[in-house]
């Protein structure tokens, strides 16, 4: 199907299915140009929360629409590519949560939304990279346990002095940037500025410019007076920057920062979406309530 025919299909079937499109900044150019909202996780679950569309298109990966579920049960909501899921969030299991539970029981845990609906319900709080710092203020002086990113949850111990214990997953993308390629960079572009997502590992964050989630990194390079970057997270954002700030240059850390199942959904998948009402999710409602109340907390203290 010709690109421009599938674009306006895409549109009609949109405003004839009541159907809001949302879609993460790791997607590709041309799906994040056909939505009515981009953003990062935390922006995009406000948004669905808060929809007047009787359906939620999500592009993105499975852990973005089921919280989008949990949010507005009540709506349908629908992610293209049934296969696009996060890595990370399946590194951290209900079984293996539910048995350091009954271990630890003082700990709180806190949840990264990367995360399935079970291990939502079974945490005490959700957080995302946006919040996290803000979020996390509230329990500090507790014992706590971060689930499931090594990473974030390290830098976030290491910052605040927590009593936290870290749960062992990880980004598969962010996980492996390494000094000698921010030293790489910074030789061949001497006066850009290095900012990375706080997937990465402490050592990396450390090097850093400025460390943030995908919003924080976008208002960075548009507040900056800097007109270069290194980017040191997943390549869709590019995109983004681009159009927020035309006359500045950013340069991937490297290549391979490309999210496998981000990148799974295309425009086709977005109109078979549209047109078969698919891949419909479903949680069910005792997860769902458990879920929610997380996620409730994380936004009343958003
Ligand atoms: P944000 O919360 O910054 O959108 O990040 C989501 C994510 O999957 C990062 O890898
Ligand atoms: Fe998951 Fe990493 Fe992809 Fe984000 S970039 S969706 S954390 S695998």
């Amino acid at each position: 199907m010709d690109k421009s025919f599938m674009i306006k299909e895409i549109k009609r079937l949109k405003e004839e299915k009541n159907t809001v499109i949302l879609a993460h900044y790791y997607q590709d150019g041309d799906i994040q140009d056909i939505a009515d909202f981009t953003g990062d996780s935390l922006y995009l679950s406000q948004v669905a929360s808060k929809t007047a569309a009787d359906t939620i298109l999500f592009a993105g990966v499975h852990f973005m629409a089921e919280t989008a579920k949990i949010l507005s049960p009540e709506k349908t909501v629908l992610l293209p590519v049934k296969e696009a899921g996060c890595p990370m969030a399946d590194m951290v299991t209900k079984v293996r949560l539910m048995s350091y539970k009954e271990k630890h029981p003082e700990r709180i845990v806190v949840c990264y939304v990367n995360s399935t609906a079970e291990v939502k319900a079974l945490s005490d709080i959700c957080v995302t990279s946006s919040n996290a710092e803000k979020i996390i203020k509230h329990y500090q002086g507790q014992k706590m346990l971060y689930v499931p990113d090594k990473n974030l949850g390290t830098y976030l111990r290491e910052k605040y002095d927590l009593d936290m214990e870290v749960w062992p997953g990880f980004c598969c993308i962010h996980n492996d940037l390494t000094i000698d390629q921010v030293e790489m960079m910074k030789l061949k572009y001497p006066n850009a500025k290095f900012i990375v997502h706080p997937e990465a590992k402490l050592e990396i964050v450390k090097i850093a410019d400025f460390a943030g989630s995908t919003k924080g990194l976008l208002n960075y390079v548009i507040e900056s007076d800097h007109d270069e970057f290194i980017i040191g997270t997943e390549n869709g954002i590019i995109h983004t920057m681009e159009k927020a700030c035309p006359n500045k240059k950013f340069h991937i850390l490297t290549d391979n920062l490309a999210c496998y199942d981000m990148k799974l959904t295309r425009l086709e998948d977005i109109y078979y979406a549209l047109k078969d009402n698919k891949y419909v999710i479903e949680v069910e409602e005792s997860i769902r309530l458990k879920a929610f109340k997380a996620l409730d907390k994380m936004m009343k203290l958003s």
